[in-house]
C-alpha cells in the first residue's frame, strides 16, 4: 500500500534470518538487555536520557500494552531492534502515534530500522492513525535520514531543544 505520507505497505528488505513480530511480555528480561548493550549515544538518542535500564513501568510498555504498540527484530532469537507506539488522540480528534525505534549498533545500515518502521506505519495507519510523531535530538542524522527517506511530506519543528517530527501517514491511494 502507499499513502500520501510515509510508504507504509512498500517491501522492506531484512538481512537473512532477521524476523519481526509483536512484542511480548516475555520479551522483558531480553529487552532490557537490549537496551543495556546499546552504545551510550543510541540510548541517549532513544531514550534521551543516559539510563542502562529503564524503569519497570517503562520496560512493561516496551512489551507493548493497550494503546501500545511494540514490535521487535530478531535475530537467532535475539532482540536487535525494537519500535513502539503510543497512541493518543489530537484536539482536532484524529488518532495520532508517538514513536520511538531503536536498532542494536552492530546491525545499523543494514535495513533494519527502516523495515521496523515500514511494520509499525502500517499497522498505525489501519488503526486509523493519521500521523506519527517523533522527539528527535537536533544532532541525530540517522533518524532525520531515515524520516525523512521514508517521507519527503514529514514536517519537523524544533521545539524546546529538540527535533519534533509530524509524519502523515495519509489516506491509502493506489501503489
Ligand atoms: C535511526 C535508526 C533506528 C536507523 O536504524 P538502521 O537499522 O540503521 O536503519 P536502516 O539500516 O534501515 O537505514 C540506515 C541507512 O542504511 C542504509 N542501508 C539500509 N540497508 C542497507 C544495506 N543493506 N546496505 C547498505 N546500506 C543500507 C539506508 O539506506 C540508510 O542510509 P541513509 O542513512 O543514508 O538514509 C538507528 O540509527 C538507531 O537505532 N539510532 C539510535 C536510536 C534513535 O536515534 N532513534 C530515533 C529517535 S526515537
Amino acid at each position: 500500500m502507499k499513502t500520501r505520507g510515509i510508504r507504509t505497505g512498500a517491501a522492506a528488505s531484512l538481512p537473512d534470518g532477521v524476523r519481526i513480530r509483536e512484542a511480548s511480555p516475555a520479551d522483558r528480561d531480553q529487552l532490557a538487555e537490549f537496551i543495556a548493550a546499546l552504545s551510550p549515544q543510541s540510548r541517549h538518542n532513544r531514550f534521551f536520557i543516559t539510563m542502562t535500564r529503564p524503569a519497570e513501568p517503562v520496560l512493561r510498555m516496551l512489551c507493548g500494552t493497550p494503546g501500545t504498540d511494540a514490535i521487535v527484530a530478531t535475530s537467532a532469537d535475539m532482540i536487535i531492534g525494537h519500535v513502539m507506539v503510543i497512541d493518543s488522540l489530537t484536539p482536532a480528534g484524529l488518532r495520532s502515534g508517538d514513536a520511538g525505534i531503536v536498532v542494536a549498533d552492530a546491525w545499523h545500515s543494514r535495513g533494519v530500522g527502516t523495515a521496523l518502521a515500514l511494520t509499525v506505519a502500517a499497522r498505525a495507519a489501519s488503526r486509523g492513525v493519521t500521523a506519527l510523531t517523533a522527539d528527535i535530538r537536533p544532532a541525530n542524522e540517522q533518524a532525520l535520514s531515515l524520516i525523512s527517506r521514508l517521507s519527503p511530506h514529514a514536517r519537523i519543528t524544533r521545539q524546546d531543544g529538540q527535533l519534533h517530527a509530524v509524519i502523515p501517514l495519509g489516506t491509502p491511494i493506489k501503489a
